[in-house]
């Protein structure tokens, strides 16, 4: 279980605090949708959670031990709000060895396979993919650390609706093996993937609101 204990963040350079006591507790095969308005703070949650940002104050567990920062980067694997953005490699085969130099073939078509691009060129270079497939290889990076945590920011941001329904099917497998937290703007989108909604608002993780099953909603 991954466990939030009054998180409280201010970057040097905001005015005021961005997170404010924030406490969370996320087990694996129950994802979690973080549902908030633009600048509410859903992004730095991610980025505290996942050690790219330190906390002022506050603690983060996993499995009933306190993270470092350095710990939190290990266990976490973060899918940026526009993963297209921070494509490195020149090439796809590329972008999936960055930082994995000894990575098997066998681990990475099995990885490719899992998020629906067993069939691609690595050849090409990522931005020749269409957005659909470049959240699939964004996704494939980061599974190949084999992250315990996998934290998405706006999946589905930007992609048009087919594309994003198809995303969503994914997580959904994704969300089986490994504890997920997703944040959004768009919650009632995941309402597929998760009874566990929060809701973020100027910072506090404020209310929480338990979908009833879809069909019963009406
Ligand atoms: N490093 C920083 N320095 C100053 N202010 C920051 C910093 N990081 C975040 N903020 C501020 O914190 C607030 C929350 O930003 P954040 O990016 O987390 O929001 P968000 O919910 O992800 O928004 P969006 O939906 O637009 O992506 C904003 O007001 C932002 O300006
Ligand atoms: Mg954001």
């Amino acid at each position: 279980m991954l466990e939030l204990k009054s998180l409280n963040y201010q970057p040097a350079t905001a005015e005021k605090a961005v997170l404010v006591d924030i406490n969370l507790k996320a087990r694996r095969g129950f994802p979690i949708v973080i549902a908030g308005a633009s600048g509410s703070g859903k992004t730095s949650l991610l980025e505290i959670i996942s050690g790219l940002a330190n906390l002022q104050k506050g603690k983060v567990f996993w499995k009933e031990k306190l993270l470092s920062q350095r710990e939190r980067r290990w266990l976490c694997g973060m899918v940026f709000q526009f993963p297209e953005r921070h494509f490195l490699g020149l090439t796809v085969g590329q972008e999936l060895r960055l930082g994995h130099r000894r990575i098997s073939t066998e681990l990475q078509q099995k990885v490719l396979t899992k998020v629906g691009l067993a069939e691609l060129d690595l050849r090409q270079s990522p931005e020749q993919l269409s957005g659909g497939q470049q959240r699939r290889l964004a996704l494939a990076v980061q599974l190949l650390r084999k992250p315990e945590v996998l934290l998405l920011d706006e999946p589905t941001a930007g992609l048009d609706w087919s594309v994003r329904g198809e995303i969503l099917d994914l997580l959904k497998g994704l969300a089986k093996d490994r504890l997920l937290i997703v944040v959004t703007h768009e919650p009632e989108f995941f309402r597929e993937l998760s009874t566990q909604v929060y809701h973020l608002f100027q910072g506090r993780l404020l209310e929480k609101s338990k979908f009833v099953g879809a069909n019963q909603t009406k």
